[in-house]
């Protein structure tokens, strides 16, 4: 990717700032995520996915086409056919100012908010114009460790237990101390029984898993690794957040027909078995921003108050400076809608 010579270079190892990624952006895109999260709770708990989605959706597009840059979904809603609003390739922003590509979920776990479960966040990143890999909408075998390894210890090429053996030897633990984060899916039955052999912890989620990858880079949640399939761009999502925060991030495209490696071709994926690591998912200078919807483990939901406030958490953090920022709104009540 593009970096501006005239940048000055970031912290060791981390990429230049980007002259493009004004650092104006890194607050504007709070209030982007803030408003689709802000939307989507009003549906917590309804039994209404699609509801919440199509509110989440439209906020977010608002306060996106309210900002000054000419933005580029690349990972959004779905093809222009299927999406009537964010979809992908879809042009975002006033149009003025800098190109930049967007992968966004306005809603990452609608069955979550619908049933008031844990982990539902609206999610976005941003990068240069080609930043973000064009994933396709189809899954994506995932596999995450968190900070501190040295690099390479796991790796998709290996069987999970070899994995896990790896990384509990790097930890100086025993493999069945470790904690792995799984999907709880019909298809991952076989990588339960292989990790249960080894006596692992296994937290299952039932949805979520830009935050289940995301959780292995946080001590406090105990998970040392995040394994299974998921949706390729929520792949891209976590890869974003991983690479501000660090970890170790893998991923490869899962097709299960014909119909899904066509989609694949169309983004332009000429290798279809490619292993994709950190770099290859979101390059260069990088914003990552993510606001609760409901509750879980790393962010609060919104909470609606009596008094009729609105409270939120959000986080933003960029790849170039490896700065995090944790973000309370408190608003006197919902954002102004155009
Ligand atoms: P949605 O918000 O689109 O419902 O996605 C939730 C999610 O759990 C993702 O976090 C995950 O990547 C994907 O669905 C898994 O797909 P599936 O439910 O088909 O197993």
């Amino acid at each position: 990717m593009a970096t501006s010579p005239a940048s000055p270079p970031g912290p060791e190892g981390s990429p230049r700032p980007s002259r493009v990624l004004d650092r104006v952006l890194v607050l504007e895109m709070v209030r982007v995520t803030e408003y689709a999260a802000i939307a989507a709770s009003r549906w917590i708990g309804r039994g209404d996915e699609k509801s919440a989605d199509q509110a989440a959706v439209s906020a977010m597009r608002d306060a996106l086409n309210r900002l000054a840059f000419d933005g580029r979904v690349v990972i959004g809603e779905g093809e222009r056919d299927e999406a009537p609003m964010l979809y992908i390739g879809e042009r975002v922003g006033t149009g003025a100012g800098p190109r930049i590509d967007i992968a966004l979920d306005p809603l990452e776990g609608t069955t979550i908010t619908a049933k008031a479960g844990p982990n539902a966040m609206s999610v976005l990143a941003i990068a240069e114009e080609g930043g973000l890999l064009n994933a396709p909408d189809v899954y994506m075998e995932k596999l995450a460790i968190g900070p501190g390894y040295p690099p390479g210890i796991v790796g998709l090429d290996r069987s999970p237990s070899a994995n896990v053996k790896a990384l509990a030897e790097a930890k100086g633990v025993r493999p069945s101390e470790i904690i792995a984060c799984v999907l709880d899916r019909p298809r991952h039955e076989a990588l339960i029984r292989e990790l249960r052999e080894l006596g692992c912890g296994i937290h299952l989620i039932g949805d979520g898993d830009v935050a289940g990858v995301i959780a292995v880079t946080n001590p406090e949640t105990t998970i040392d690794i995040y394994l299974g399939q998921g949706g390729a761009p929520e792949g891209v999502l976590a890869a974003a957040a991983l690479r501000c925060v660090g970890g170790q991030f893998y991923g490869r495209l899962v097709f299960r027909n014909e119909a899904e490696r066509e989609r694949a071709r169309r983004v332009g994926i000429a290798d279809l078995d490619r292993i994709y690591a950190l770099e290859d998912l979101a390059r260069g200078d990088v914003i990552f921003a993510a606001t609760g919807v409901t509750d879980g483990s790393l962010l609060k939901g919104v909470k609606r108050l009596r008094n009729g406030r609105i409270t939120t958490e959000s986080v933003v953090m960029r790849a170039s400076s490896g700065t995090i920022r944790w973000v309370r709104g408190d608003r006197r009540g919902d954002p102004p809608t155009r």
